[in-house]
Parts: structure tokens; C-alpha cells; sequence
């Protein structure tokens, strides 16, 4: 059951639920605003509960009251859920994300309507469209999960149906209109790329994936091109061919388009997605307990995807083009081996010292066909690296890049989104560690900075154009309840931002 997300004016005291999700600041004794409302309605019951130190307004504590029919006049809504945001200082939209998130889920299992007052729009300071479009990502993130293969134990608790955001003041009614509206369309988005990342691989063939970008690309009327194997070996792509050949399943390389300024084609960014739907590591095996995460190995595709409903919707003034290049890597009869040498499409000879460092080696291609279609900038996304977790753990994905102007365009995207990235250095010394005997470069650099030797060699490819490489192996998927993902598995990371920045290269 997904959320639907309305906007209401009104006093929320007087709005029928079954219940209405009010906030506390820490160390506020008389609440005000529309917390202050509901408190009055009430008789004065949460400045009481205050008094006991039952609601604190700490974060975590979230008082539910009940206020059934005809206990307190006409109190319309049939509980209280009063949310505490913390210290008002620093209060900021992924705050506002959070608590929503938390609030849906604590009333999940036991309301189907709820009203919400917009959090942070009062003393907080926040702007009141960009705190509604936080409420609507985080409410719609936060109710996500992925139960389709749970038939016997279908979630009673997804009862949660309709969430009404309400505002008393008319005047801010417009903006909180649009700000629901665009948090509905980007937090859908980035529960769209989780669908895709949580799906089990043997669902989610190249194939399949096809399938999903075709749909995104009817649904919003992108062009999109599909080449196969023999195509892409024609055009020259053997980095992404040889990790092609091991599987039974034909690899699908998918180049969608979105004209936002036809007249001026040099106006364009190309997202990259790495789209391998699962690695085995192909002869390089991966042991088996690095293998059972590995149908997510397409989460980067995911989020390009997403943001490409996103692009689709908004329709900014630039040309997007999104670069899927699909496929398994198997270990199949016909796969590369550890010391094939292989021919990238920009030329380059590349020595495949671990079949296992695949995604670099599909990026290395889509890199080139982006540059031969006229690549002003190129931001790729990747599940690339186990040493990403290593160097960052999990609130942060690695990002590299030649340009530092677009590399900034991309951190300031990502603050704006809430995505956690952090910038690591492209170091000579680093860069060595790529040399090979035999090519031109190889395409693992052993154990030390896996993540920037796995930049470095994506950099081939880059060439000269301005380049962003996001490494999301940190944040792709989340074991546990973090920030505004109440469920383990995909956290479609980072979807919003990928969109943010083409908004904001826009024109
Ligand atoms: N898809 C993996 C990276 C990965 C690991 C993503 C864990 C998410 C969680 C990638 O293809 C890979 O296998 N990388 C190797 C590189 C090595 C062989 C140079 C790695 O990280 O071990
Ligand atoms: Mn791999
Ligand atoms: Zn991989």
C-alpha cells in the first residue's frame, strides 16, 4: 500500500483523522503555533504532559495521546502523535525528513488517515515549501517497503493510507502545494529505484531492467536506444562486451534521452548508471558471503532511472541523456579470464587483472559512447567498491572528479537532497597502482585506496570532459533503520540528487 499524500487548509484540531501528527522543540514549555492549537483544544493536556516530563520534545520522543470522540468537545482527530524534533539550533530540512519518516511508521500499524502540521515551518525557520517538500519525502521514503514476495505475512502494519499535510495560514497554501507535490514526485522516484535494487536477481535480468527503462521512458517520453552485444562489439565497447561474455542472459545497453533544450545541444549532462544486475565477480569469484548483496549491483542504473521520472516531470531547461549499460557478470564458459587484455572504445588497452573489478570496466565504455554522442559533462554512479564502506562507512558515498566546479555542483546537490557524499582525492600516487605491464592500464590496483584506484581508471575514460564519479557502494543498501529509511535493504540513494543537480544546471 503506498502512501497518498494530500495538502489541506485548515485548523488540524478541527480536521477528522485518526490521527494528527504535532512537534515540539526541546526545552519549549507552551507550545505554540499549531502544536499550541491542538494544545489548547485539548484543555492544556500536552503543556501538562510537559510538565511531567512525559513529552520532552527531545528527539525519540514521541508521545502518542488519545483522544477519542467526544472527550475533549469537538476535537476532531482520534489521536495525538506529538513528535519531538530536538533543539531548534541546526533544525534543518533532513531533520524535517527523519521525523516524518518516523512518524508514518510509528502510525502504521494503527491508523489509516493522518493529518501533520508542517514541522520546522514555525520557530524552526524553515521555508514553508521546502519543509512541506521534506514532509512529502520523508513520509513517502519512510513508508516504503518491499514486501511483493511476502505472501502469508503480508503487512497488517501498512495500514497507513492517507497522510494530509495541513496548514492554517491561506496565504501559504500555494506553497505548500507545490512543495508536497515535488517531495510526492522525488521521494516516488527514489522508492522506484529501490524496487529495482531490492528485486532478486533472477527477476531482474538485463532484460528486465530493459523492461523498466523502456516504461520510464514511455511513461515520460524520453527517446531511448537499445543496442546489443554485437552492436556494442561493433561499436568497440569490448571492456563492457568482456564482462558481458560470461553470462547466458543477453546484456541490454540502454541510452535514454530527455530534449529540455532541443535547440542547444552542447546544453547537456549524461548520468551513468552502472547497471550490473549481479556480480558473481565472474572468474574472480567473490566468496559467497560478499556474493548475497549483489543483486543491488545496479543501483547507480536505479538512481539514474529515478531521476530520470524525476527530469521527466520537471522538465528543465537541459538535455539529460541516462547511460544503462546492462549485464550480468557470470562466470559462465564464455567469460573473460584474469589477464585477457581487452580494447576500451576511446582506444585504450586495458589488462583485466580481476574479472571481479567489472563495473569499472562497463563504465569505461559507457564513458567513451558518452563522449562520442557529444558529452558536455558526464556524472557516473556506481556500486563500485567495497573500500568506499572502508574509507567512509555508511553515511557517505565517495565522489571524484576532474572538474571541481561540477564536482561542487554535485556536494551542493547532495546537501540540498540530504545524500551524504564526500570528495576524495584523484592522487598521483594512487594513480600508479593502475600500471600495467602489458596495457595500458590494468583494471584493479590491488587493496590500498580501492576506491580512488577504481576513480583513477574511470578517469581513462573521462578524458578530458568535466567528470563526476559518485561511488554509492556506502549508501546503496542499509541494514536497520537509518535517518528516514525505515526499512533494511535499498535506500535509493542518491535518486533526489542526481535530479537537484540537473535543476541546477539547468537554464
Ligand atoms: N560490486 C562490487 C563492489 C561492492 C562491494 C558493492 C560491496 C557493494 C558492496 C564491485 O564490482 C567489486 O567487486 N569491487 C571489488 C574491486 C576489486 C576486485 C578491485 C571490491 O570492492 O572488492
Ligand atoms: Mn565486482
Ligand atoms: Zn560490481
Amino acid at each position: 500500500m503506498t502512501l497518498t499524500l494530500h495538502t489541506m487548509r485548515g485548523n488540524i484540531a478541527q480536521i477528522a483523522s485518526d490521527a494528527a501528527i504535532v512537534n515540539l522543540f526541546e526545552g519549549v514549555q507552551r507550545p505554540g503555533g499549531a502544536t499550541g492549537a491542538v494544545d489548547r483544544a485539548l484543555g492544556g493536556l500536552i503543556s501538562e504532559l510537559i510538565e511531567d516530563r512525559e513529552i520532552t520534545g527531545k528527539r525519540g520522543n514521541n508521545v502518542l495521546i488519545h483522544t477519542p470522540a467526544g472527550r475533549y468537545g469537538d476535537f476532531a482527530p482520534k489521536r495525538v502523535l506529538v513528535m519531538g524534533l530536538g533543539k531548534p539550533t541546526g533544525f534543518g530540512y533532513g531533520d524535517v525528513r527523519e521525523v516524518s519518516a518516523v512518524a508514518v511508521n510509528r502510525l502504521r500499524g494503527i491508523s489509516k488517515t493522518a493529518t501533520t502540521i508542517i514541522h520546522g515551518a514555525g520557530i524552526g525557520g524553515l521555508d514553508t515549501a521546502k519543509a512541506s517538500q521534506a514532509i512529502a519525502e520523508g513520509s513517502t521514503v519512510g513508508s516504503y517497503s518491499f514486501n511483493k514476495y511476502k505472501k502469508t505475512s503480508k503487512d497488517s502494519a501498512d495500514r497507513l493510507e492517507l497522510l494530509n499535510v495541513v496548514e492554517f495560514d491561506d496565504d501559504k497554501m500555494p506553497e505548500v502545494r507545490v512543495g508536497v507535490g515535488v517531495g510526492i514526485t522525488a521521494g516516488e522516484a527514489q522508492n522506484f529505484a529501490r524496487d529495482l535494487v531490492n528485486e532478486p536477481a533472477n527477476v531482474l535480468s538485463p532484460e528486465a531492467m530493459l523492461d523498466a527503462a523502456r516504461k520510464v521512458a514511455e511513461d515520460h517520453g524520453l527517446g531511448i536506444r537499445v543496442l546489443d552485444l554485437a552492436e556494442c562489439r561493433s561499436m568497440g565497447m569490448n571492456a563492457y562486451v568482456g564482462v558481458a561474455q560470461g553470462s547466458h542472459r543477453p546484456a541490454q545497453f540502454v541510452h535514454l534521452t530527455y530534449e529540455g533544450d532541443p535547440s542547444n545541444t552542447s546544453n547537456n549532462i549524461w548520468l551513468v548508471g552502472k547497471s550490473i544486475t549481479f556480480d558473481s565477480g565472474g572468474l574472480s569469484l567473490k566468496p559467497s558471503r560478499g556474493m548475497v548483496t549483489m543483486k543491488g549491483d545496479m543501483g547507480g542504473g536505479a538512481a539514474v532511472l529515478g531521476a530520470m521520472k524525476i527530469v521527466g516531470t520537471q522538465k528543465p531547461r537541459i538535455n539529460v541523456h541516462a547511460v544503462l549499460p546492462m549485464t550480468e557478470n557470470m562466470p559462465g564458459g564464455g567469460a573473460q579470464r584474469p589477464g585477457d587484455v581487452v580494447q576500451a572504445m576511446n582506444g585504450k588497452y586495458i589488462e583485466i587483472d580481476n574479472t571481479d573489478a567489472e563495473g569499472r570496466l562497463t563504465l569505461a565504455d559507457a564513458l567513451g559512447y558518452a563522449r562520442e554522442n557529444g558529452a558536455a559533462r558526464i556524472i557516473d554512479v556506481a556500486t563500485l567498491t567495497g573500500a568506499a564502506r572502508v574509507a567512509l562507512g555508511t553515511g557517505n558515498a565517495a565522489v571524484f572528479g576532474n572538474d571541481d566546479g561540477l564536482v561542487k555542483s554535485v556536494l551542493d546537490a547532495a546537501e540540498t537532497s540530504g545524500d551524504g557524499m564526500w570528495r576524495l582525492p584523484l592522487d598521483s600516487t594512487s594513480k600508479r597502482q593502475n600500471r600495467s605491464n602489458i596495457a595500458d592500464v590494468k583494471n584493479s590496483g590491488g587493496a590500498p585506496a580501492g576506491s580512488i584506484t577504481a576513480a583513477h581508471f574511470i578517469s581513462e575514460f573521462a578524458e578530458d570532459t568535466p567528470w563526476v564519479h559518485i561511488d554509492i557502494a556506502s549508501v546503496s543498501m542499509v541494514t536497520g533503520n537509518r535517518g528516514m529509511f525505515r526499512t533494511s535493504g535499498a535506500t535509493g540513494a542518491p535518486t533526489r540528487t542526481l535530479a537537484n543537480l540537473v535543476a541546477s544546471l539547468a537554464n
